[in-house]
């Protein structure tokens, strides 16, 4: 298995392009099952979540072939579709529940096995069978599978009021509404990139869809939809990654493709920790102010608040800020996983429930420390980059998730950072 090594080393100068999202794309390919014809996605992600959606879809009967090593994925079901996706694939990663609301809306019916436990909470899914059941579908849980089925085999349209803005729920429900029979309104809807994205998308192929990026949006349901090709939107959390490597060594990075309206409310909190963000015509430029970063409070919250997938890394840059911070987790129960290894590393941290209180030490120490999830990865990485000496980052195969090329883009900028092998 894997380790990245990391040394704590000086500023931090140069250009990091930004990917195309992780959690754009997983939705977008998805969407393949709700047409006959080919549905081409461009400046997609390298990354092993996207080449485990890739293997789910082939197993639903999707051809696929990539393109650009991996940067186009070129999508088509014309032909019989297989409606059970199985554990073994389902179990690997949550995402693949997206593909419920397109096969229901193909088929009338399928079979997806629930994806089961996940390091940072239960996470289940009955905001997305509520939202079916509402639209005529009967779900019975056997075996581990949701088998669901619509009555009478076409969706109806319906309205669904979320009791909680869910981004995957939004995801599915719109995906099933394209093809329903009559119009599907969703109360409470996300309002993340992401969903925004999906629509244009599905537009694209010719769904008739209002209002995305609030928090109704209406769904017409037509018979059928086409062919399309999508460029998938930049990846805001790699950027928020990457924007707080210069935040955390000093320096000035360039991140190419990056948009504060992707971001605005992680910007604002770098901005009060003292972090300068600029606009330029290529993306944005982030340099530390001088000085040590000062304390800020955060808190987790759907879309356009912070977001839970840059809380992780948030923490990183708080471990050596000046004063007190405090960080609430609002979206996920068990999301401070990183704390005890952060701890490791001399951090100052105390978890209480869904609250870290983190006191900023003047140096983090490198330490050999463990990767529990994809974004707490990334963050121990960011913190190794600050610390005095070594520090070994293990399980790496979570940063593999949602990271393309993490060691080349950072060293890149000037860190001293590799892949080992670890024993
Ligand atoms: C998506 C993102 C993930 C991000 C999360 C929140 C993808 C592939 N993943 O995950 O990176 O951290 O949004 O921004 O896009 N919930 C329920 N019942 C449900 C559905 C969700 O209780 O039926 C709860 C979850 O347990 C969690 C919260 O709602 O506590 C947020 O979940 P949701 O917005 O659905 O996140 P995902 O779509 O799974």
């Amino acid at each position: 298995m894997d380790a990245i090594l990391v040394r704590g080393g000086g500023p931090l100068h140069g250009t990091i392009p930004i990917a195309g999202a992780k959690n754009a794309c997983l939705t977008l390919m998805p969407a393949t099952l709700l047409s006959e014809e080919p549905l081409t996605l461009t400046n997609a992600p390298r990354l092993s979540d996207i080449r485990t959606m890739t293997q789910l879809l082939q197993s639903l009967g999707a051809e696929i072939t990539t393109l650009q090593e991996g940067r186009v994925i070129s999508m088509s079901c014309h032909g019989a579709i297989n409606t059970r996706a199985e554990y073994d694939i389902v179990r690997k990663m949550r995402a693949s529940n997206l593909v419920l609301g397109p096969l229901l809306a193909r088929e009338g019916y399928a079979e997806v096995s629930l994806p089961g436990g996940c390091a940072i909470g239960a996470r289940p899914m009955d905001i997305h069978t509520d939202g079916l059941q509402k639209m005529g579908v009967s779900i019975e849980l056997r075996d581990g599978y949701l088998y669901a089925k619509a009555t009478g085999g076409r969706l109806q349209g319906a309205v669904i009021d979320f009791p909680f803005a869910s981004v995957g729920a939004t995801e599915n429900i719109m995906m099933a509404a394209t093809l329903a029979k009559g119009t599907t309104v969703i109360n409470n809807a996300a309002r993340e990139p992401e969903i925004v994205d999906l629509a244009d998308c599905l537009r694209r192929m010719g769904a008739q869809i209002d209002g995305d990026g609030t928090s109704t949006i209406t769904i017409q349901g037509v018979d059928r939809l086409g062919a399309a090709t999508h460029p998938v939107v930049t990846d805001r959390i790699e950027l928020g990654t990457y924007m707080l490597a210069p935040a955390i060594c000093g320096g000035e990075v360039e991140l190419l493709g990056g948009r504060i309206d992707l971001i605005g409310a992680f910007c604002e909190k770098l901005d009060a920790a003292g972090i300068d963000i600029t606009e330029t015509e290529k993306g944005l430029k982030v340099k530390r102010r001088n000085g040590r970063v000062r304390a800020v409070d955060v808190t987790t919250e759907p879309f356009p608040g912070f977001p839970t997938d840059l809380q992780a890394q948030m923490m990183a840059l708080l471990c050596t800020a000046e004063g007190t911070s405090t960080l609430e987790e609002k979206i996920f129960e068990n999301r401070f996983m990183h704390a005890p290894e952060l701890i490791r590393m001399g951090a100052k941290v105390d978890v209480h429930g869904g609250k870290a209180i983190v006191t900023g030490v003047e140096k983090l120490k490198g330490a050999p420390v463990m990767a529990t999830d994809l974004r707490a990865s990334v963050s121990l990485i960011l913190a190794g980059m600050a610390a005095e000496g070594e520090t070994k980052v293990s399980r790496v195969y979570h940063l593999d998730r949602g990271y393309e090329h993490v060691v080349s883009k950072l060293s890149g900028v000037g860190a001293n950072i590799e892949r080992i092998k670890d024993e």
